[in-house]
């Protein structure tokens, strides 16, 4: 498989501040990878570079090796925000998951199908009907993934999945990602809690300062997270990063 998402030479200035300085970046199709950095690295600021919300000061951004505008980067790229609470606006869970789909202006039957594989690979089948409102942060957050992926979209960014999210919300969460990967879904991760997910992780980069200063395969990069400030417990090997198997 090639590479889905290419990122040459981006900047970002925001009233006459860098924000986002020289990244390179690249994405294999299928790919799970990791996107870790200290507080204010510029992770969330590239994100919505990526997706297509903020337009970026230079560089050029590819989908599948062919440039693809701030449009065409909206409708193909996912972004799972931090606060998926904002992200979750209907009725139902059904009813939230149908919006995206509805929207695209797909027919009725493609809609429910999409709705139906999105709360079964979410485990959400028994939720449909409750009202987005009333559920768990946990589930809460899968519902704004299952939004997402009945868009069927190319790419999937999220930004801190993990957020606030007690012990098992975060396993649900990560199964949820481990499922997608499963799927052939190409998914960036950002999160500096490396120790919950990066052994599912293939890829990983390290922002620091408005860079992407390191990446690599998870396994071999892993140890330099420590460089940059973001934790790792003492002593612990690749297959230790991970709360599945706690
Ligand atoms: N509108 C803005 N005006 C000025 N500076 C901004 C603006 N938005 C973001 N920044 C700055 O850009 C930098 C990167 O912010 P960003 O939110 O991308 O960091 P982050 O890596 O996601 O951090 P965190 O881990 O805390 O979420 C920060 O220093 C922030 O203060
Ligand atoms: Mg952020």
């Amino acid at each position: 498989m090639g590479k889905a998402l290419e990122i040459e030479g981006l900047n970002l200035d925001i009233n006459g501040q860098t924000i986002l300085s020289d990244v390179s970046m690249a994405l294999e199709g299928g790919s799970f990878a990791a996107m870790c950095g200290r507080n204010g690295a510029g992770k969330s600021q590239l994100m919505r570079c990526i997706k297509g919300l903020r337009k970026p000061s230079g560089g050029r951004i590819l989908l599948n090796g062919t440039e693809a505008d701030e449009k065409a980067r909206m409708k193909r790229i996912a972004l799972v925000f931090q606060s998926a609470e904002t992200q979750v606006v209907s009725q139902s869970v059904e009813k939230d998951i149908a919006f995206g789909p509805e929207n695209m202006g797909l027919d009725k039957a493609e809609v429910e199908r999409r709705v139906e594989a999105a709360l079964t690979l979410m485990g959400l089948k028994e939720k449909a009907r409750q009202r987005p409102q009333t559920l768990s942060g946990g589930e809460l957050r899968k519902c704004a993934i299952a939004g997402i992926i009945a868009m069927e979209p190319e790419v999937i960014l999220l930004d801190e999945p993990f957020a606030n999210l007690d012990y098992p919300s975060t396993l649900a969460v990560i199964r949820a990602l481990c499922a997608l990967h499963e799927r052939g879904y190409t998914l960036l991760v950002v999160s500096h809690e490396a120790e919950k997910f990066l052994f599912h992780t293939d890829t990983l980069l390290i922002m620091d300062g408005g860079s992407v200063m390191e990446a690599g395969s998870s396994p071999e990069l892993f140890p330099k997270l420590r460089d940059y400030d973001v934790y790792i417990p003492s002593g612990a090997a690749f297959g230790d990063l991970t709360w599945l198997r706690r």
